[in-house]
């Protein structure tokens, strides 16, 4: 059991991503966590970072993060790969805070493919960048690594359109020239396709390993805080509240449909950012 009656500091955490993909890694920090209260920023009208620069990128990293302070945050999760890999490094040396990132689950696919065959799912700009391509050479060992850029299923979660024939086939594309080459696991390399992971899964197949990633950000979050003596006993169920720089009733909806923990649905307040 982490926590202790020693350790306490009920300012909230802050987590972002360019949309409602973020809210995967919350809903496990919640699971994780239940006393800590959360402040969740999706950048909606930027949504998705995969097209824009890293110096945009950036730009809104420290923008959101200089708003989150003024929410008195006692540390900030970057819930998506595109903006870790692009400027998580540059956001840490200018902001004096915890800043737990996520990256694609490299490491865990290794451990657990047994052909010596891993498939990453994710934008076409993580997939890119000098951050992966790092990640890739510390942690693939033997393994061989497909790379499988999405475009277009960011917005297409976004829109919620998770049963639609464009999304059915969209998957199809991506999933089946990774398995006909021998992939046994598939990293799900972008919170947004943690909300499909199921239907990843059935396409894959039985024999096939998905790798979420949002339980160990919110585990090593909880490290983090336990060994900084910031963990939250206060509240049974801190508050969570939702920003979006987009349109609020939508992401009302998106909230709705992606929060799990119901109870707090009952007063659900959107802000705008
Ligand atoms: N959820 C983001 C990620 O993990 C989406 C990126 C984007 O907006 O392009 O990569």
């Amino acid at each position: 059991m982490m926590t202790s009656v020693d350790s306490f500091d009920s300012r909230p955490i802050g987590i972002f991503d360019s949309g409602v993909g973020g809210i995967s890694v919350a809903n496990a920090i919640r699971q994780c966590m239940p006393n800590e209260q959360l402040i969740y920023v999706a950048d909606t009208i930027n949504a998705p970072y995969g097209e824009k620069s890293d110096e945009f990128i950036y730009q809104r990293m420290a923008y959101i993060s200089q708003r989150l302070l003024q929410h008195d945050v006692k540390a900030i999760v970057v819930a998506c790969n595109t903006a870790t890999t692009a400027a998580i490094a540059r956001l840490r040396s200018e902001f004096n805070l915890p800043i737990i990132g996520v990256e694609p689950g490299i490491k865990p696919a290794v451990l657990a493919t047994k052909t010596g065959v891993i498939g990453v799912l994710a934008t076409p700009r993580t997939l890119k960048t000098p951050a992966f391509a790092n990640l890739t050479q510390r942690f693939s060992g033997q393994a061989k690594v497909l790379l499988q850029p999405c475009p277009d299923l960011v917005l297409q979660i976004e829109t919620l359109a998770f049963a639609s024939k464009t999304m059915d086939s969209s998957l199809n594309s991506y999933i089946k020239p990774l398995l006909n080459q021998g992939a046994d696991t598939l990293v799900l390399g972008c919170t947004h396709y943690n909300f499909i992971a199921k239907q990843i899964a059935v396409k894959a197949g039985p024999e096939v390993t998905i790798i979420r990633t949002e339980m160990a950000v919110a585990k090593c979050l909880q490290q983090k805080l336990y060994m900084e003596s910031k963990l939250s006993t206060e509240h049974p169920l801190g508050q969570a509240v939702f920003i979006t720089s987009g349109d609020p009733l939508l992401f009302k909806q998106q909230v709705n449909a992606l929060w799990q923990v119901k109870a707090d649905l009952a007063n659900l307040e959107i802000k705008s950012l």
